[in-house]
């Protein structure tokens, strides 16, 4: 490895993660499960991926952690927050993402990771019922300014037992209700912290109590679902100003990741686009979460955003100008967690002659989003000790709708192969390497 700039991954990495439901657990039992040589982390870009280095006769092919010093697995500790106190064993076995054989060999350490106690506001996610929620001594939930002194202290005691150098916090818990960016409470810091002061419930997200938290105690933070958390410009202020790397929203795994990779081949070969209507089922407490519609919203506004900026109808008035494009999830508790997806995209070729393309993808959601998780930790932390902080663009290759500065008119990135390209030169650039946009 080149000498560079960046810190050593020394000491333990805490991974806090609030949520303890199906990825989480998918996640930590196959970290768990790798690290005693049982399990392969498939789909992990940060294990598994070689990219280029150099060019022409220099050129070579190298995982990331040959060219920037990632933190090992075997250095991770995780630790949760949900609403529900099961430890992360019994989330396991409730999820039955993995089977009983993926699980049992690492049983002992899912145990030792138990739920603290969520900030949580039911009228965020009303299909939620669980006990294990923060209360003040009278039985009502602290204001919101309480919840992020609540989240500071838990952090600190966290890396304190735990004996961790660094931690990041990951939001891999249900969807939230919309909330609407409105410039009043969520353009100025000073405007958020006057909101969560005030107890200003219908503006702040315990979510963003949450981000808020882990920002103030010097812990990137990473947003797994859709919710509009950070990608808010109070939020950008204080990860300037506390230095701190952040990321978001949703984790890009099955319907959109093969969107974001099938619509440049419509977009390279200039085939027009009449409409692209996708539809899902699936059955876990997540499917269960959206199934209420201001939940559901949330999920269709990040999942509706990928399209527009692969087919610009701006660009191509006459190919993208006026297609039609609808995302549906239902939730069918049979399938549990193996969503099954449907995609029928109406193309124009030669002459405006109609065809049609179907897609069906029968997908593990946990099993796709798992891998995505663990990267985005593993490179935020390489972030922070790069010292590179605010909105990390490099990492969109992970996510459904990925954060831009949108009051500057900066667009976001939703190509698959472009997100990949700024991966890699990030990780050059990390490494020592010059970026470059060479053919591998
Ligand atoms: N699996 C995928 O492919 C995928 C893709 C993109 C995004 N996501 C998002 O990731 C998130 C997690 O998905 P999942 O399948 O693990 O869901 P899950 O329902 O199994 O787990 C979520 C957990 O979060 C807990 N929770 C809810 N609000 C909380 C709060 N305020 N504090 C602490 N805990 C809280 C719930 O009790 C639940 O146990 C969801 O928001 C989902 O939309 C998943």
């Amino acid at each position: 490895m080149k000498k560079t700039n960046v810190e050593p991954a020394q000491g333990k990495l805490g991974i806090l993660v609030v949520g303890c439901g199906a990825v989480s657990t998918t996640m930590m039992a196959g970290v768990l499960m790798a690290r005693k040589g049982m399990a392969k982390p498939i789909g992990s870009m940060t294990q598994m991926d070689k990219m280029r280095i150099g060019k022409g006769a220099e050129k070579q092919y190298k995982h990331y952690g040959e060219i920037v010093p990632l933190a090992s697995l075997d250095d991770i500790v995780f630790g949760t927050w949900d609403v529900y106190p099961q430890n992360a064993f019994q989330a396991a076995m409730y999820a039955q993402v993995l089977q009983e054989k993926d699980i049992l060999p690492v049983r002992h350490e899912l145990e030792q990771i138990v739920p603290m106690s969520a900030a949580f506001d039911k009228d965020y996610a009303k299909r939620l019922d669980g006990s294990n929620i923060k209360l003040l001594p009278d039985g009502n939930i602290p204001s919101r300014w309480e919840m992020v002194e609540q989240l500071r202290q838990d952090i600190r005691c966290f890396k304190e037992e735990k004996h961790c150098s660094r931690v990041v916090v990951l939001w891999a818990a249900s969807t939230e209700i919309y909330v609407p960016v409105e410039e009043k409470y969520h353009y100025q810091l000073a405007d958020l912290e006057a909101a969560m002061r005030a107890d200003d419930r219908q503006h702040v997200a315990p979510s963003m109590c949450y981000a808020y938290a882990a920002l103030k105690e010097g812990c990137p933070f990473i947003m797994g679902a859709p919710n509009t958390t950070v990608d808010i410009p109070a939020m950008w202020q204080l990860a300037e100003q506390t230095h701190m790397p952040i990321c978001g929203k949703d984790f890009k795994t099955g319907q959109t990741l093969v969107k974001s990779g099938f619509a440049p081949i419509i977009g390279t070969r200039c085939l027009g686009l009449d409409g692209w209507f996708s539809t899902n089922i699936l059955g876990n407490r997540d499917g269960l979460v959206l199934d209420e519609p201001a939940n559901f919203h949330t999920k269709e506004v990040s999942k509706l955003s990928t399209l527009e900026t692969i087919l610009k109808g701006d660009e191509q008035p006459e190919l993208y100008g006026d297609y039609y494009h609808k995302v549906r999830i239902n939730y069918y508790p049979p399938r549990n967690d193996n969503k099954e997806s449907w995609d029928n995209i109406d193309i124009r070729g030669w002459m405006g002659y109609p065809m049609q393309i179907k897609i069906n993808f029968l997908c593990r959601d946990s099993i796709l989003a798992a891998p995505v998780a663990l990267d985005l930790c593993l490179l935020s932390d390489l972030a922070l000790r790069a010292g590179r902080y605010g909105i990390q663009r490099w990492l969109s290759f992970f996510l459904k709708s990925p954060m831009h500065d949108y009051t500057q008119g900066e667009e976001a990135v939703n190509h698959l192969y472009r997100q990949h390209t700024m991966l890699k030169n990030a990780i050059r650039e990390m490494g020592g390497y010059e970026a470059d946009e060479e053919v591998d």
